[in-house]
């Protein structure tokens, strides 16, 4: 599907991966809603790519059909949803306190299914869109101290493909982003990013090319960087190896408050 002349709606485009995404959609001639929590940042990025800015808590009940339903008002359709918005939750999983939890699985697994479920009907009977699922390769892979992080983004991955299967020949395809670490805010407040041997981070504006081209090209799967798409293929191939390589490589090795910071 061509992002030109498609009407698009990015959620949590008010920072980092969304905001790079709704920024290169817009470049590419779609005409982008922008959604946010934050007034100030969403506004920014609204008037950035020429477009309107919604607001909304997506961990509150119903804000998710109340998004879909002021983003339909806007221009009567939306073609295509780039789900993004998300948090994280980084603690042993026995520390977890259980109402950020459920927080955490409101934003990140059940908002999207819920956009979704309100704005697909629309596609379908066009006969023509696309939803991309912003998940991680922490759903593939599993990460420790990420537990229910990785089980929301294993169940958003889950869900797209199931979406793939049942939106053959409906002319509506379903795309999942595995992004591994991104130069973004997102580990702010959570005493910074953490620095992992691998993968290094990349920039969100690498992620927001990604996406875009897999939107024009019909992608399923957009992993980013591109070779860590080997992580699952050894995890399913040598689940012993893996775990030995996970153990080694992907933990984090410390915590910086720097933003972005590598060794
Ligand atoms: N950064 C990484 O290393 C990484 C890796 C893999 C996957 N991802 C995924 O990429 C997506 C974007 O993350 P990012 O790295 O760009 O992080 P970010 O810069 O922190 O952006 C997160 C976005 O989500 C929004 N958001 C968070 N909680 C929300 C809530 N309760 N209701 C509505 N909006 C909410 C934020 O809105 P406000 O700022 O306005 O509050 C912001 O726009 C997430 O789904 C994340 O899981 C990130």
């Amino acid at each position: 599907m061509q992002v030109a002349g498609q009407v698009a709606l990015v959620t949590g485009a008010s920072s980092g991966i969304g905001r790079a995404t709704a920024v290169e959609l817009a470049r590419r001639g779609a005409r982008v809603l922008v959604h946010g929590r934050d007034a100030e940042r969403t506004a920014e990025v609204g008037h950035a790519v020429g477009g309107t800015a919604l607001l909304g808590d997506l961990a509150a009940p119903g804000a998710a059909d109340d998004l879909a339903g002021r983003a339909l008002g806007v221009h009567g359709r939306i073609d295509l949803l780039v789900a993004n918005a998300g948090a994280g939750l980084s603690a042993p999983f026995t520390r977890m306190d259980p109402g950020e939890i459920d927080r955490l699985l409101a934003v990140d697994l059940v908002a999207p299914i819920r956009l979704v479920r309100a704005l697909l009907p629309g596609m379908v009977e066009r006969g023509v869109g696309r939803v991309v699922l912003v998940a991680s390769v922490a759903g593939r892979t599993g990460v420790a101290g990420e537990a229910v992080y990785a089980a929301a983004k294993a169940g958003l991955d889950a869900f797209a493909e199931s979406l793939r299967l049942e939106l053959t020949g409906t002319g509506v395809g379903a795309t999942v982003v595995l992004p591994g670490l991104v130069d973004t805010p997102f580990f702010e407040g959570r005493g910074g990013t953490p620095v992992r041997r691998l993968p290094r981070p990349v920039s969100a504006e690498a992620v927001a090319r990604a996406i875009a081209v897999a939107i024009d090209d019909d992608r399923p799967e957009v992993w980013v960087p591109g070779w860590l798409r080997v992580a699952p293929m050894v995890r399913g191939s040598a689940p012993g190896v893996f775990r030995r390589l996970s153990a080694r490589f992907g933990e984090p090795v410390r915590i910086t408050s720097e933003h972005g910071a590598t060794p």
